[in-house]
């Protein structure tokens, strides 16, 4: 039976005796609307753990005045149908006041990671991020946390942020779900009309465009990034926010993939905004075998 509990205070007591009593705990924070993506992510975490929490709480701080945190999907109801079909043991649903009283202060705002990719056109989202991240580990406990790669510069925060604030949580990476055909999955895919589908699954196509040059030798960064501007404006209701070959650590951009690189991208499909990343892989010469 999957327990809710809505309230921080009996989040951290349950925690702290589950600790107590010498539980792993796993924890995997959403923000709801669950799809398979987020399914993956408990199933990862159920695996290494003993008792498995699931938050659901839309975070206002990590939304931008004029962005979508009133329409963001909600049905809490089915959210709870999912995880006890996934063997959930806890969700925890606190209010937006239980985490942000009136008189709210205080964050965590990380120096270098935001200021590329999702941070340049959403200057608060990783500070807002990197906040309720950090206030539900103190809540929850986690032994261990689960986060998907679709969002990989937010891994990348989430980790760097553990490391310096010395969270004792080990941070998992999972791998990004597709629908069968590629579009990344995401609560926001939702949004999408039928008619802007073909347009939403360029972001993956022009990805996988981009794995086949690199495979075949191109080694140079704007070549291919001039290639899938040209698949992705070919596209009717396309609005581009970013596209970018960069470190997959710093997130700096390359201009020759002599690496393996980070490919991300960032597109508006009408009102939409959407997001999708891969690693370009670059085998090194005198690799193969013979
Ligand atoms: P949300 O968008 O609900 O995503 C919750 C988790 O699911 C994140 O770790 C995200 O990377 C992962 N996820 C989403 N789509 C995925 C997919 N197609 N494949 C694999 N994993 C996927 O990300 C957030 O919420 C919030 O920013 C949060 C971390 C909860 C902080 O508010």
């Amino acid at each position: 039976m999957v327990k809710i509990i809505p309230t921080v205070e009996k989040m951290q007591e349950h925690a702290e005796s589950l600790r107590g009593d010498g539980w792993r705990i796993a924890c995997v924070p959403t923000m709801g609307f669950l799809h398979d993506g987020h399914l993956s992510l408990m199933r990862i975490a159920k695996r290494r753990a003993d008792v498995l929490v699931v938050s659901v709480f839309v975070n206002p701080a990590q939304f931008g005045p004029e962005e979508d945190f009133e329409t963001y999907p909600r049905n809490l109801e089915r959210d709870l149908e999912l995880c006890a079909k996934e063997d959930v043991d806890i969700v925890f649903t606190p209010k937006t006041g239980a985490l942000y009283s009136d008189d709210y202060q205080s964050y965590v705002k990380l120096e270098h990671l935001p200021h590329h990719l999702c941070g340049l056109s959403r200057p608060v989202f990783f500070t807002g991020v990197a906040t309720v991240v950090c206030k539900l580990f103190n809540i929850v406990r986690p032994h261990i946390a689960v986060f998907g790669e679709k969002d990989y510069q937010q891994l990348l925060v989430i980790r760097r942020m553990v490391q310096d604030l010395n969270f004792n949580t080990e941070i998992i990476g999972a791998p990004i779900v597709r629908e069968k055909d590629g579009l990344a999955m995401s609560s926001r895919n939702a949004y999408l009309t039928p008619d802007q589908r073909p347009a939403a699954l360029t972001l993956y196509r022009s990805l996988v465009q981009a794995r086949k040059r690199v495979e075949t030798g191109e080694r140079d960064a704007a070549r291919i990034l001039k290639e899938v501007r040209d698949l992705i404006t070919a596209q009717p209701e396309t609005d581009i926010d970013y596209l970018s070959i960069c470190d997959p650590e710093t997130l700096i951009d390359v201009e020759r993939i002599d690496r393996p690189a980070l490919m991300a991208l960032a597109v508006k499909v009408g009102k939409t905004r959407l997001i999708d990343n891969t690693i370009l892989p670059v085998s090194s010469p005198g690799s193969r075998s013979v």
